[in-house]
């Protein structure tokens, strides 16, 4: 399907649900947990969200709010190395079946969370 038909399938709250459940296991994880505003875990739950939202065909609140995504560059005081990547992508996995993501949407979601991801990278590795 179309990136920008996923928003129709997973709506305003499919995608709270993701990002809640995501955010959960963050909090208690010990790799990237740390890396995380501590006082500030509902501002970051909802620039996800509404990220998300505005990428795969939603109301553009994110870039409203926060300007141009440049996700690379707002990562980068973060280390990010294959470790916290497949951290991320294993909370994320397991939050999307929590959540119960729609199976017609759900290869969308999965490629662009590993390549977004692994694009975030920025600690040299082979
Ligand atoms: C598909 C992959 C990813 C996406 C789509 C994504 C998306 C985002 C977005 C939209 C923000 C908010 C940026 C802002 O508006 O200020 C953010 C923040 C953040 N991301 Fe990621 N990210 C990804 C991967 C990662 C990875 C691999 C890590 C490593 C742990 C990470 C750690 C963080 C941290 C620590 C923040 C700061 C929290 C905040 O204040 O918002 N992200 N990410």
């Amino acid at each position: 399907m179309e990136e920008s038909q996923v928003f129709d399938v997973m709506g305003e709250d499919g995608f709270a649900r993701l990002v809640s459940a995501f955010y959960q296991k963050v909090r208690q994880d010990d790799l990237i947990g740390p890396m995380y505003p501590d006082q500030d875990w509902e501002g970051a739950e909802q620039r996800l969200r509404d990220f998300l939202v505005y990428r795969f065909g939603g109301p553009d609140r994110y870039i409203q709010q926060q300007g141009h995504p440049r996700l690379r560059m707002r990562h980068a005081g973060f280390k990010i190395g294959i470790a916290e990547r497949d951290r991320w992508i294993e909370l994320m996995s397991a939050a999307m079946k929590e959540s119960e993501v729609p199976k017609e949407v759900a290869l969308n979601l999965r490629v662009f969370f590993e390549q977004v991801a692994d694009f975030m990278r920025n600690v040299p590795e082979n």
